[in-house]
């Protein structure tokens, strides 16, 4: 069997309550088929009792051992050890974004938070549909999957950079809710996820849909929420008026009318306050052009914008919506 190394953070809090961190290598005999959690269990019982890591079901379903293992944020019992060793070693670490406890266990209770932000059941009101469907079934099923383990959490670029975000795993627990003929306050949720902080603070960088080890796709419950929070005219915040502003100089020019982009997406305000910014980019030459360019064949585009505009398509679903009645 293949010796394999694993590089492991350790992490302890010292007596003055500061958190010390570093790296300890623990060699292997295992077959590359070896789940990432058995060989932690191994490396437990055999060499070092203080290892300390969280697991429970050992099945992909409790979502208790996420951890970083060579930079992505996996389950450790269903991530086979040859599928991530790099020249030989799997490098682990605890879970990003949330606050470290011991070695590879974090405190989830700040993403827990989060998903509780989001009310768990279906308001009764106006909206509220009597008639269920399949297709309505079918667009929320792969949301149901989440089983809360945080992976997608921890790889989320946005949380990296702003704590206030409610972030994907919350987000697609929302859409599940938006999503289900039953629910009364559709509009009303959706003016609750169109504030800051919410959806609108995804960047779509997709790494929670490479992440998540159940298939919930959470950047496209965030992208369906934002369509279906704009179609109920929720579009005075900048993310909103952002995509607009793309949407209107795509039909136009077939191109961004980029030096004008930011006045449109945070007003005349927020483009001052950026002025600093703006001077940086004047030094470096990198100011674009007042003048809209038109691009070539935008003809061809302002015939697709009208096409959708005579056969509108649901965007949100590409599923025949339920409508209550
Ligand atoms: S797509 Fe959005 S929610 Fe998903 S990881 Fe990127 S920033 Fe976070
Ligand atoms: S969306 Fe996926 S990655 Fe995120 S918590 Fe749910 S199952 Fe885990
Ligand atoms: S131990 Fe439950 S998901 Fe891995």
């Amino acid at each position: 069997m293949p010796v394999y190394t694993f590089r492991i953070q350790r992490n302890w809090k010292t007596d003055q309550g500061t958190l010390e961190s570093h790296y300890r290598d623990y060699t292997l005999d295992v077959s590359a088929t070896t789940t990432v959690l058995l060989a932690l269990e191994e490396i437990k019982s055999q060499q070092d009792g203080t290892l300390t890591f969280r697991q429970s079901c050992r099945s992909a379903i409790c979502g208790s051992c996420a951890m970083k293992i060579s930079g992505r944020t996996r389950l450790a019992c269903k991530t086979h050890v040859g599928e991530v060793a790099r020249d030989g070693v799997i490098v682990l670490a605890p879970m990003a974004n949330q606050p470290v406890i011991k070695d590879l266990v974090v405190d989830i209770g700040p993403f827990y938070k989060k998903v509780h932000q989001i009310r768990p059941y279906l308001d009764d009101g106006p909206e509220k549909a009597h008639t269920l469907d399949k297709s309505a079934y079918d667009q929320v099923n792969h949301v149901t999957q989440c089983i809360m383990c945080g992976c997608c959490y921890s790889d989320c670029t946005m949380l990296e950079v702003s704590d206030d975000f409610v972030g994907p795993a919350a987000l697609a627990k929302a859409f599940r809710v938006v999503s289900d003929p039953r629910e009364g306050q559709k509009t009303a949720r959706l003016q609750e996820l169109s504030e800051p902080s919410m959806m609108w603070s995804c960047s779509r960088c997709a790494m929670c849909v490479e992440s998540c080890p159940k298939d919930v796709k959470p950047m496209e419950a965030i992208v369906k929420l934002r369509t279906r929070g704009m179609a109920k005219g929720f579009v005075d915040g900048p993310g909103a008026k952002h995509a607009l502003a793309f949407h209107t100089d795509i039909q136009k020019w077939g191109d961004l009318n980029e030096f004008t982009l930011l006045q449109r997406t945070v007003g005349i305000m927020g483009a001052v306050a950026e002025l600093g910014t703006a001077w940086h980019l004047l030094k470096k030459g990198k100011i674009p052009s007042p003048i809209p360019h038109t691009a070539q064949g935008v003809e061809e585009l302002r015939k697709i914008y009208q096409l959708l505009e005579d056969n509108p398509i649901d965007v949100e679903t590409k599923a025949k919506e339920v409508v209550p009645e």
